[in-house]
């Protein structure tokens, strides 16, 4: 049995196209609808209802292109309102979950660092999940909505005075505690993750939220028998709620390769 129909991906922006790049990586063979609302990006720093409504109205799009299931890119709307995908008629999968399942597995120490949005830290979810599996794991989490503003700026390289300024200071708490992994939380941060490894140091094992949910959707596909057959080329969509100054070298920045305006869509989530 297989499934040709596309995965769904939302995110709050752009920042989801890390996920994307993974998908693409480990799933060469499925098709993919992404959709980020940039014409309301960001979630992070919202309160739990507006992030809520928002993820409703991202899964209702997703829904009306037919995908047979969707994924939450995003490091917020994973920690905060999962709960929306309960009624879902197709599968969901987070990226909380098992990017806390991956860094407690690698962990030596029991000391996981953790970097979100404000609304993920608050969440407090990467805990709950890791102490699930490590009770006595040593979580420090830390909000860093720099981060964001600095790789949406495209400034993320580790020979960017501002970026290790930046990540020294976010990251302070975390190499005091000696966290021995640490989980990019947050969709824009794997691009980071020199300039993280650069603060951090090089045995600070980083854990890629894009991975970990790769893995675990392509075993989900493999074991329901959902993966698409490989006779058909995939399709990859985007669509977007705001094409803002500058957003193709973003996206390209986040995916990992060029993209083509022309490939991005606009739609307008109130017309649905
Ligand atoms: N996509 C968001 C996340 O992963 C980051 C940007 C935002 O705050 O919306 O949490």
């Amino acid at each position: 049995m297989s499934d040709n129909r596309a995965i769904g991906v939302f995110d709050s922006g752009l920042g989801g196209l890390t996920v994307v790049s993974q998908l693409l990586r480990c799933l060469p063979e499925e098709s993919i609808v992404y959709f980020g609302d940039t014409g309301r990006v960001p979630y992070g720093t919202r309160s739990r209802e507006t992030i809520r409504k928002y993820a409703l109205e991202d899964e209702a799009f997703l829904l009306k292109n037919d995908v047979k299931m969707i994924i939450s890119a995003c490091g917020t709307v994973s920690s905060v309102a999962a709960d929306t995908a309960e009624t879902l008629p197709v599968p969901f999968f987070e990226v909380v979950s098992h990017a806390a399942v991956m860094a407690a597995e690698l962990t030596e120490s029991g000391k996981i660092g953790v970097l979100g949005t404000a609304a993920t830290v608050k969440s407090g979810k990467h805990e709950s999940c890791i102490k699930r599996i490590l009770p006595d794991a040593r979580v420090t989490a830390v909000a860093c909505s720099l981060f964001v503003s600095l790789v949406e700026e495209g400034w993320f390289k580790d020979d960017d005075a501002v970026v290790i300024e930046t990540a020294r200071r976010y990251l302070k708490p975390i190499i005091d505690n000696e966290c021995d992994t640490v989980i990019l939380g947050c969709t824009h941060f794997p691009v980071l993750a020199g300039a993280i490894k650069a603060v951090a140091g090089d045995r600070v094992k980083l854990i890629d939220a894009g991975i970990a949910t790769a893995k675990a959707v392509k075993e989900y596909l493999c074991k329901n028998e959902m993966s698409a057959d490989g006779g058909n080329k995939p399709q990859h969509k985007f669509f977007v709620s705001d094409k803002p100054y500058s957003f193709i070298n973003t996206a390209s920045l986040l995916l990992g390769k060029s993209i083509n305006g022309e490939d991005i869509k606009q739609v307008d989530l109130s017309s649905l």
